[in-house]
């Protein structure tokens, strides 16, 4: 029978109470203006700026980022992303990009699909975690992954280097996600195909301030709970804020010349995939 420690039960009770009590202080509001106002985010900085913050929140929930992420979509994340490595339609030999890799499961899909793949990050700490879940794994799709640092709004690879770009959960972390788009597009080369999936904005408000509401009070609470830090889980929704969303994605894969654009909305809008496709003649 295993021992438990009394004290580890009795720290995780004050935490779950005082992370509920400290949600119902703040309250609930759905109006927008509310909700701007009350995540106001130290994690959030308009601008450049911004990358900072992003880098020091993923540095330290880099250990827990997993966890949480199954935690927060009750696992779902995993079947969203095995459609949206679907929809890239891997090709044995192909070589891939994944932006804002993180702990590195989108490249490990890619790579199981048979490319090539580099996984790109400026966070060393969720790198890490990346590299050595591939060195687990050692095996012929573990031998076609590399993790490099980078930042993702200057892709550090010529033009037409890739054959797949894909970033998921990363375009609305960037300080110009139009500029991260414009950046997969040129390392994309004729012919290849750019994936985008991120949280949406739901065209239904009533469905749109559920999510939301989930957004600003069961998920800090869960970053609180599980991962010691509320702010950096209420930072996606403020980060979701300042995003275009599906409207924006769809939008600019067209101004930046994809002859079609493939928009998939889940749960309502909740989450989105988009994918895009540079022409053979390199539009
Ligand atoms: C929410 S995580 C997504 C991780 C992974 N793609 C996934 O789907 O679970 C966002 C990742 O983007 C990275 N990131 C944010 N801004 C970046 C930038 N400008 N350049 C490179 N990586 C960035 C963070 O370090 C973090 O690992």
């Amino acid at each position: 029978m295993t021992a438990v420690n009394p004290s580890v039960g009795e720290s995780f009770r004050r935490r779950l109470l005082g992370g509920v009590a400290s949600s119902l202080r703040r309250g609930c509001g759905l109006g927008t203006g509310r909700y701007a106002r009350d995540v106001g985010n130290v994690y959030y900085q308009p601008g450049q700026a911004r990358s900072r913050r992003v880098e020091d929140l993923f540095a330290r929930i880099a250990r827990r980022y997993d966890l949480l992420n199954d935690l927060q979509s009750l696992g779902l994340h995993r079947g969203w992303k095995r459609r949206f490595v679907r929809m890239a339609e891997v090709k044995e030999g192909d070589r891939a990009l994944d932006l804002c890799c993180g702990t590195g499961d989108i490249a490990k899909a890619l790579a199981d699909a048979g490319a090539s793949v580099v996984g790109l990050d400026f966070s060393e700490p969720m790198l890490e975690v990346a590299r050595s879940r591939s060195a687990a794994r050692g095996n012929s799709a573990a031998g076609r992954m590399a993790f490099c640092r980078g930042d993702a709004q200057s892709i550090p690879f010529p033009e037409a280097s890739f054959d797949v770009v894909t970033v998921a959960y990363g375009l609305r972390n960037l300080a110009d996600w139009e500029l991260g788009l414009e950046e997969m597009w040129r390392v994309l080369r004729p012919g290849g195909r750019l994936l985008v999936m991120d949280c949406g904005k739901p065209g239904n408000p009533i469905w749109r301030g559920l999510y939301y509401a989930y957004l600003k009070c069961w998920v800090p609470l869960l970053g609180r709970v599980v991962g010691g830090d509320a702010q950096a889980y209420s930072y996606i929704l403020e980060s979701l804020k300042y995003y275009a969303a599906q409207e924006g994605v769809t939008r600019k894969l067209s101004e930046l010349g994809s002859p079609d654009v493939l928009e998939v909305n889940l749960m309502g809008g909740a989450m989105s995939l988009h994918r895009g496709r540079k022409g053979e003649g390199g539009r």
